[in-house]
């Protein structure tokens, strides 16, 4: 493609400015479209528009490619830590250790959330799903840390940034524990991320709770998987209810609503419950069947993906750790599992499957490991939302810090009544 593009509309050509990004595809610039045509574009669900620039992620989804800052997922995985995760999306590189240091005692330190936030959680009832939890109580962090709520301040974007990374696993074990009915703990600052959020959730002031390293570990890997995926449903939505200006807490809570939803996060959940349906390897076929059929609606959970046409690459990592923590836990022979890996086997060798690139997502395997790590089902989303914060509040402050943000505000195509007299309600 070259620097240019030539649109015909009707007798009208005009002119497009092409845009170079450091790889993927070519972005057509459409921004003076209407100005010189009068004409708008339609893309719903975005298949083919770019709604930003950004320098944070990067996916190539036929190759099954994930980069943040330009790092393979694979490495970050493999050789750091979540919280060098967290600093590199939020800074651009990888930090040094003394900056490393520095970043992870800023955040262990801020981890304990106002304690008048405990009786906010006490308004909800016992039985409500941990997601409407999470939206309300993360909305409602603007009501008690003022001083990170003005969006202008470079400082304060950062602290508010820090304080959602440093207490959102604190207000999702505080989630878990009212879930369960269990008495809140308090986090420990001699505990890593992953250690500390492990011990919140489930420690019991009766007995002593000692964490095993394996499993935390195997935590915060799947932190780091969860931690940003480029502009997906809930990261646009933290960037569309930003980009009016609202506070960083706000747009979290926006993201974390848009998250619940069963096409995005809620699929670990739905993967889960799906395997079990299924139960036994004898009944895959017929669940592949009814995957298939266009007059079932029943899809297959944990696998396809709007982007990866290809295996998602943290679904291989995902699949590692899934083994990791079944043993360390004594479970290597979870049913599940055989059904998992069997149903995989079944739908990549299925023309079906084939023709459309469907693939396992990252979402395939995490809910029998998470399983595994003793969360329930109706917190699998919550943990993804902990995990994708960083992802999120990243993004927003890129927005808020690009020159050439304004409020995102789409068009649409009318079809609509046209023009029409009110007809008064006797005569209708
Ligand atoms: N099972 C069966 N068929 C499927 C599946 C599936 N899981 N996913 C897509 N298809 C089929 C569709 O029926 C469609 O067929 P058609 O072309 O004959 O109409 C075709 O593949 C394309 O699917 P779309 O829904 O158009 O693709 P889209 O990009 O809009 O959807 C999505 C992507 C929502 C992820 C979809 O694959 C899906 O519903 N998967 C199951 C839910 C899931 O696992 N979500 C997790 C996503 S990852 C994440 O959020 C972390």
């Amino acid at each position: 493609m070259t620097d240019k593009s030539t649109l015909t509309l009707g007798d009208m050509n005009v002119e497009l400015p092409v845009r170079k990004g450091t790889i993927g595809p070519d972005v057509i610039d459409i921004g003076a479209l209407y100005k010189h045509t009068g004409a708008f574009t339609y893309d719903p669900g975005f298949t083919s528009t770019a709604s930003c620039e950004s320098k944070i992620t990067y996916i190539d989804g036929d190759e099954g490619v994930l980069m943040h800052r330009g790092y393979p997922i694979e490495q970050l995985a493999e050789k750091g830590d979540f919280l060098e995760t967290c600093y590199l999306l939020l800074y651009g590189e990888l930090p040094t250790a003394a900056q490393k240091k520095d970043f992870d005692t800023r955040v262990l330190r801020h981890n304990m959330v106002h304690e008048q936030m405990t009786k906010f959680f006490n308004g909800f009832r016992r039985d409500a799903h941990p997601m409407a939890v999470m939206v309300g109580t993360v909305g409602a962090m603007a009501a008690f840390y003022h001083d990170s709520t003005d969006i202008a301040d470079p400082h304060q974007r950062m602290v508010a940034s820090i304080r959602l990374i440093a207490k959102m696993p604190t207000i999702a074990a505080m989630t878990y524990k009212y879930h369960v009915g269990q008495p809140f703990v308090y986090p420990k600052n001699d505990l890593d991320y992953a250690a500390n959020f492990l011990r919140m959730c489930f420690a019991v002031p009766c007995e002593e709770y000692v964490v095993n390293p394996v499993l935390a570990r195997a935590m915060d890997r799947i932190f780091i998987l969860h931690a940003d995926h480029e502009q997906n449903a809930s990261t646009s939505t933290v960037r569309l209810a930003g980009s009016s200006g609202a506070n960083p807490f706000a747009c979290i809570a926006a993201g974390i609503a848009c998250l619940w939803g069963p096409a995005h996060g809620g699929a670990n959940e739905a993967c889960l419950n799906m395997l079990e349906e299924i139960g036994t390897v004898d009944r895959i076929p017929e669940y592949l069947a009814k995957a298939k059929d266009k007059n079932d609606p029943f899809r297959l959970m944990g696998f396809g993906h709007r982007v990866y046409k290809n295996y998602d690459p943290r679904a291989k990592i995902m699949q590692k750790t899934m083994y990791e923590v079944l043993e360390a836990t004594g479970h290597s022979d979870d049913p599940l599992m055989q059904v998992a890996l069997e149903l995989e086997k079944h739908a990549l060798s299925d023309p079906y499957f084939i023709e459309k690139k469907l693939y396992p997502n990252v979402d395939f395997y995490s809910g029998i490991t998470l399983r595994a790590l003793g969360f329930p089902t109706t917190m699998f989303t919550v943990l993804f939302a902990l995990a994708r914060t960083v992802g999120w509040i990243s993004q927003w402050k890129e927005m808020i810090e690009d020159p050439a943000q304004r409020i995102g505000r789409p068009r649409q195509l009318y079809t609509g009544a046209a023009k029409r007299d009110y007809v008064d309600i006797a005569k209708r």
